[in-house]
């Protein structure tokens, strides 16, 4: 063979690899931008009658008040900084909190008015303030990188909306939250209706906490253990209520009480029993339910709240709240009743009309898929990573969504942990599990996604902006477990 037939023969085969190389490079490229994984067939399931009427029904349960009055600004100071407070009586923990308590300050207003809450962050750390479940503008969703800058030690922010929706909603840091949640950053936002408002004798919150503490009652500094990372978070060894361990609240015989439960841990599942007590669940993450039922029924994870309706026997009693999510029986507070008979109101809430049951919502194809993955062995960044879709937060496929379109996504818990996902800016209906007809008689912002299960949700995007999609387990969170959606 003559020498330039051979360098020609070499050539080509040179440019076939390359070319080849080029192809496979783009595949990947194209394969992991288009996160989106439509399972429909050729015709646009979009424009079937199906997805027709799965949309109007879901509009339906999902009506913004159109009444919204115009109400006042109610204006906040929260101080984030570094304090003692008394968990365990007798001993003083460090803690980090707002306004050197923990919770911070109960944020409660009235429907239709505007909050203005100004933060000075006086933490050794930067930080932000998400307001967990409330619709509000994108901007003041308090998520560094993407809705706003961190704030800086010694700096100041001002977070100013007027929130859509009545209901129990609460607010923590979106930064370093494994550690930031469990020094104690968290607070309560109360939503009032006042027509709702008379259907009780009295309305109070309970933020539930763990904390992992040593025998001097100080906050285990170790945040982010690999043991924690790599199985369900940080779980702590004392549980308190309104910062409290070993909570016991007093209510008088007779009367109509609105709880409103909080799950601020960071990582802790609870399901709350209540003895012998007359207890419904009224609502669910701020959303009134068409069916009340009993708390033992829910499993309140990290960032759900429920609101129930307690009412109290005609005697002086003690109760036990107890927690039996793990299958062990922790007795967590006591409520009492003592003192004067109180008459109830003698209207009491209605259910939710507004949320029906869909028919055939099952049938729907799945247009959107996340799928969580990880664990041990899994490295980045010399750490161990949660990905959802096989990436890892901040390297996320931000996928848009249509406003007042209509979707069903699945959630797909392809490893041996819990995920409690939450969705930031939006609400939605839990509707399948592993793809048999579940559907809740509420709307949702965070669902407990179990071991190898897949819960299916329909989503209608409504507000623009981008929002985060992730665990709320801190732990989780911070090992990557965060995407981001897109509303145009
Ligand atoms: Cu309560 Cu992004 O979380
Ligand atoms: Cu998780």
């Amino acid at each position: 063979m003559k020498n330039n037939q051979k360098n020609k023969i070499i050539g080509s085969v040179l440019i076939f690899l390359g070319l080849l190389v080029l192809g496979l490079v783009f595949a990947r490229f194209f394969g992991s931008s288009f996160g989106r994984k439509i399972l429909g067939a050729d015709i646009d399931p979009r424009s079937s009658q199906l997805h027709q009427n799965v949309k109007e029904a879901f509009a339906q349960s999902y009506q913004e008040d159109p009444m919204l009055p115009k109400g006042k600004l109610k204006e906040f100071s929260l101080t984030a900084a570094e304090n003692e407070v008394e968990i365990i009586k007798g001993y003083k923990t460090k803690v980090w909190s707002y306004n050197e308590q923990v919770p911070g300050p109960e944020l409660r207003i009235t429907k239709g008015d505007t909050l203005r809450i100004v933060l000075k962050n006086s933490l050794p750390d930067e930080t932000t303030i998400h307001w967990h479940g409330i619709r509000l503008p994108n901007e003041m969703d308090g998520v560094p990188g993407v809705t706003q800058d961190p704030i800086q030690p010694g700096e100041t922010f001002v977070y100013e909306f007027t929130p859509k929706d009545t209901g129990t909603y609460w607010f923590h840091p979106h930064v370093r939250g494994a550690e930031q949640l469990e020094r104690g950053l968290y607070g309560s936002v109360i939503i009032e209706d006042p027509e709702e408002k008379e259907l009780f004798n009295s309305d109070t919150v309970w933020v539930l906490d763990d904390w992992r503490l040593d025998q001097n009652a100080q906050v285990d500094p170790n945040f982010l253990l690999p043991h924690d990372v790599t199985h369900d978070g940080r779980w702590g060894n004392v549980i308190s209520i309104n910062g409290e361990a070993q909570y016991s609240q007093a209510f008088n015989p007779g009367e109509r009480v609105r709880l409103r439960i909080i799950n601020a841990s960071n990582a802790r599942v609870y399901n709350l029993n209540f003895e012998s007590l007359d207890v419904n669940i009224i609502a669910v993450d701020g959303n009134k339910s068409a069916e009340f039922s009993k708390p033992q029924k829910f499993d309140l994870a990290p960032g759900n709240r429920i609101d129930v309706e307690i009412n109290m026997p005609e005697k002086e009693a003690v109760f036990n709240v107890t927690d039996t999510f793990t299958g062990r029986k922790n007795t967590i507070a006591e409520i009492k009743t003592t003192g004067e008979n109180i008459q109830a109101p003698q209207k009491r809430i209605k259910e939710n009309e507004n949320i029906k049951k869909i028919n055939n919502a099952i049938d729907l194809p799945v247009d959107y898929e996340y799928e969580f993955d990880g664990g041990m062995g899994m490295m980045r960044r010399g750490g161990l990573q949660w990905t959802i879709n096989g990436e890892a937060y901040p390297d996320v496929t931000t996928i848009t969504y249509e406003k007042n379109g209509l979707y069903r996504i699945s959630l797909k818990n392809n490893s041996a942990n819990i995920h409690p996902m939450h969705l930031h800016g939006q609400f939605f209906k839990v509707i399948s599990k592993n793809n048999k007809d579940f559907q809740e008689p509420f709307l949702r912002d965070t669902v407990l996604v179990e071991p190898n299960q897949t819960v299916d949700i329909l989503l209608m995007p409504k507000d623009m902006g981008t929002w985060a999609l992730h665990c709320h387990i801190q732990e989780h969170a911070e090992a990557g477990m965060m995407t981001l959606i897109k509303v145009e």
